[in-house]
């Protein structure tokens, strides 16, 4: 797989370039949950320009309805079960596409906050991994296939790779399982310098870990056109037009009992 950088000349001339982010000070004040040019699930484009691609962010999350308020009102303007959370980026691509005609799918950690508008929320040929530093890690990539945190991806390239695996139940792996899987259906990867793509993460503790990540990781390339979109199975529980965003509340099942016996 190649890792492809993005040309300057890309960015428009509104870009200031680094911004300035206070997590501390965003979990201190609430953010405000209005903006007056978005409209109800948060529909927004642009009013001096006509946006060159119809982008849906999916940000699959659970409790941690602050971090979701922070990470929308930054981006706005800017143009007991276990948690699992490749199954709620399938729905979240799934059901978008029920909503609209979308270019551009970028998958979004709740907790990571874009420090630099010239970090483009848009798609380019390739996928792009669009955090490859975090304040967290010092703004340095942790390992060249890293690329977890913040995605965007055309929709043919995650119909291609089967969008992400069922079958990460807790924290950790799924996004190695996709580099997996870019790597096997030969897409490349672009991303931004690590002077632009940079992100405040908000801190929080860190639960479930999955136990049989790394046994996963193994059978990745083996078995990613066989565990994804194709074999999502979920139940919709409630579509909800939020003021700045979209809710979609679904059921995504429960972690099978041993989870070593996985299907697959
Ligand atoms: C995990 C990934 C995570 C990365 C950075 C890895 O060990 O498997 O899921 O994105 O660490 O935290």
């Amino acid at each position: 797989m190649e890792f492809l950088s993005l040309n300057a000349a890309q960015f428009p001339d509104f870009a200031v370039g680094r911004l300035n982010i206070d997590i501390d000070a965003a979990l201190q004040s609430a953010p405000p949950l209005e903006h007056q040019d978005v409209s109800p699930g948060g529909v927004w484009s642009p009013k001096s320009c006509v946006a060159r691609q119809w982008i849906a962010i999916i940000i699959p999350f659970r409790d941690r309805q602050k971090h979701l308020d922070i990470l929308v009102y930054n981006l706005v303007p800017y143009g007991n079960k276990t948690f699992n959370k490749g199954r709620l980026m399938n729905i979240g691509f799934t059901e978008a596409q029920k909503h609209d005609e979308f270019d551009c799918f970028i998958f979004h950690d709740v907790d990571l906050i874009p420090e630099d508008d010239r970090n483009m929320y848009t798609c380019s040929d390739n996928p792009r991994h669009m955090s490859p530093a975090l304040d967290k890690f010092n703004y340095t990539m942790l390992y060249k296939g890293l690329v977890g945190g913040v995605l965007s991806f055309r929709g043919k390239h995650f119909t291609k790779v089967n969008g992400y695996s069922n079958l990460f139940w807790g924290w950790g792996a799924e996004d190695d399982d996709m580099h997996k899987r870019l790597f096997a259906a030969k897409l490349s990867v672009e991303r931004p310098s690590i002077t632009i793509g940079r992100y405040k993460m908000i801190k929080h503790d860190r639960k479930d870990v999955s136990p049989v990540r790394l046994d996963l990781l193994k059978t990745s390339i083996a078995r990613y056109l066989k565990d994804g979109l194709n074999t999502l199975e979920y139940k919709l529980v409630e579509t909800r037009l939020e003021k700045l965003y979209t809710r979609i509340i679904a059921n995504v099942g429960d972690p099978p009992k041993n989870q070593t016996e996985h299907p697959l």
